[in-house]
């Protein structure tokens, strides 16, 4: 179970406590399980609520395991890869091509939120209209999963010696330009969705976010951005100035969000960090005020160290090939 859905089951749960015709309008799938709480036990609230403590206990100690050894379509579930905001992530054997691959599964809870739904779909067709060694390939959609390359490895971590950290940020320049030229804006680049296989290739995943712009829209393969004007979304240490305010954002803040994830790779630390969720876009917006595109300690400043990685936001594409 994800953080999200988790978090929508304790709110439908607290609400239930109070009035439970709050289950007629509720999700199918969530209200069975608030149904499924509540009878364990009546009396206490959310906090000191047995019953939920031991599922979320349960969910703690094996995320995503409710599929594994179960199969969709025909891919058999093996196990776990990963987690993130939009489900998880498996992998799983191709049972007629023999082939392992990663299934990015949605969970049911979602089936019947249509801004997820809008999200699921936006991001098979933006793999779809992408084709990179550097991007993680999709190979179709099964039921509520895409079905994808499987990219070996981990994903990114820094400090990295520099040679590594050029060569991994060449490679993320690379696919976001190809990504780029097709209009496409990733609007998440973050670590946790860039891998890196044991051989040393790059691979940008998670375009669950992407937009593509509009003189790129065409035919069947429309790509619209889903998100109101005024809406944040991204992940706040990497988020541009222009995103962190909600307005709309064009590839540039995929040049931003590159250059907070060199940051990371040389230094191991986020660029823009802070105890609250809110103090990494506070210093967003003072390193913009301060008229630094991206923060002066973004430029190495190790004793000898060669690399002045700046890349450019007034130009169009992001160029490491220019560091020194
Ligand atoms: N194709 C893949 N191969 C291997 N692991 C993957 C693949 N796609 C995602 N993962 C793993 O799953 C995690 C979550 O995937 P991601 O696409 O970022 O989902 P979300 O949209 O939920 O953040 C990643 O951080 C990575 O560890
Ligand atoms: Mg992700």
């Amino acid at each position: 179970m994800t953080n999200d859905r988790w978090q929508q089951l304790e709110e439908l749960y607290n609400a239930a406590w109070k009035d439970r015709t709050v289950l007629d309008k509720a999700d199918p799938e969530l209200r069975r399980e608030v149904e499924s709480l509540l009878a364990q036990e009546k009396g206490a609230g959310f906090l000191e609520s047995p019953a939920l403590e031991v599922a979320a206990q349960q969910v703690a100690a094996e995320p995503g395991q409710d599929l594994i050894l179960r199969r969709i379509g025909i891919y058999q579930i093996l196990s776990l890869l990963g987690s993130g905001g939009m489900g998880e992530v498996y992998r799983a054997k191709d049972t007629k091509l023999k082939r392992e691959v990663a299934l990015k599964v949605l969970p049911d809870a979602f089936a019947n939120d249509p801004e997820r739904m809008a999200r699921f779909q936006r991001e098979a067709e933006v793999l779809a209209a992408l084709n990179h060694p550097n991007i993680a390939q999709i190979y179709g959609v099964e039921d509520r999963a895409l079905v994808m390359e499987l990219v070996p490895g981990k994903t990114l971590k820094g400090p990295l010696p520099i040679d590594t950290a050029l060569n991994y940020a060449k490679q993320i320049a690379d696919a976001l330009e190809a990504a780029h030229d097709k209009g496409i804006t990733h609007r998440d680049l973050k670590p946790s969705n860039i891998m890196v296989t044991p051989e040393g290739v790059v691979k940008v995943l998670d375009f669950g976010l992407a937009a593509q712009s509009r003189e790129h829209e065409e035919g069947e393969t429309r790509i619209t951005s889903p998100t109101r004007s005024g809406m944040i979304i991204g992940t706040a240490a990497y988020m541009s100035p222009e995103q962190a305010r909600g307005e709309t954002v064009d590839k540039r803040a995929d040049i931003w969000a590159f250059g907070a994830v060199l940051y990371e790779m040389l230094t191991g630390k986020q660029a823009f960090r802070g105890e609250t969720a809110s103090d990494p876009l506070a210093s967003v917006l003072k390193s913009e005020r301060e008229g630094s595109p991206i923060p002066q300690s973004t430029q190495c400043r190790r004793q000898g160290c060669p690399v002045q990685a700046k890349p450019n936001r007034t130009d169009d594409s992001v160029d490491v090939r220019d560091v020194k």
